[in-house]
């Protein structure tokens, strides 16, 4: 059984028909990718499945088989969907402890925390080390590692990255890549990844799916996905 399963999710902004009918699942331990260029629908894909947009009646989301279409933002992270949004958006005013911190609030077992602070610690030294520091002080890169830290402190069932790679550099983006894999294998966290950097998403990602203008256009097999020549000329540079 699919941990996340979409059936035919559809999105309007107003008269625009942005998702057309996605249908996709992430099972239990999976690192699932969902690729595609600028405006395909990545980002509003996962503002639906955690609650930010409304859906017509036909779309279904579902956790572990039971519904959260419609539910409330804050009701689907108490459920366990956590979204790290595109752009990090951490709380610029507030330390890095205090903002690992304000990702707990949701959770139901607090009596996990402070191993789970542990654990991203040692995922992410660099926070350790500056734990004190104001978040909008951070690098880019930081923040990127921050936003998934406090993520984390959520307990996650399915983590939702929306293109943790945006506007790093390329030993960053290797980093935070060697990251949400090492994650995956360490702790068996379930994830959605969403990312324009699809030859990067594909290494790690076991399966994938391919969006053009709110439409699922290919899916498979991330290794098949990341050799098959549409893919490649679309976005892959040939
Ligand atoms: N708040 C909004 N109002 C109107 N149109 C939007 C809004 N957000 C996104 N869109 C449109 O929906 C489509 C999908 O956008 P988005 O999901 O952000 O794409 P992606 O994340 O793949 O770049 C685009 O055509 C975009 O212009
Ligand atoms: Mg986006």
């Amino acid at each position: 059984m699919a941990l996340l399963e979409i059936q035919n999710l559809h999105v309007y902004y107003g008269q625009i028909h942005a998702l057309k009918g996605i249908d996709l699942h992430v099972d239990q331990g999976e690192i699932v990718t969902l690729i595609g260029g600028n405006g395909a629908g990545k980002t509003t894909t996962l503002r639906a499945i955690s609650g930010l947009l409304r859906t017509p009646e036909e779309s279904k989301i579902k956790l572990q088989n039971e519904e959260l279409t419609r539910l409330r933002a804050h009701h689907v992270v108490e459920r366990g969907v956590i979204h790290v949004p595109e752009g990090r958006r951490v709380f610029a005013r507030m330390s890095v402890q205090e903002n690992l911190t304000m990702g707990a609030y949701a959770r139901a077992d607090r009596s996990g925390m402070d191993g789970d602070l542990d654990f991203i610690f040692q995922l992410f030294p660099r926070l350790k080390e500056r734990r004190a520091q104001l978040a909008g002080t951070l690098s880019g890169g930081e923040q990127q590692m921050l936003a998934m830290g406090r993520a984390l402190m959520g307990n996650p069932k399915v983590l939702l990255l929306d293109e943790p790679s945006m506007g790093l550099a390329p030993v960053l983006v290797e980093a935070i890549f060697d990251t949400i894999e090492l994650l995956n294998k360490q702790r068996g966290t379930t994830i959605l990844l969403v990312e324009q950097n699809a030859l990067m998403a594909l290494q790690i990602a076991s399966r994938g799916y391919v969006i053009e203008t709110g439409h699922i256009v290919l899916s498979g097999d991330a290794r098949a996905l990341s050799t098959d020549p549409r893919v490649r000329e679309a976005y892959l540079g040939g």
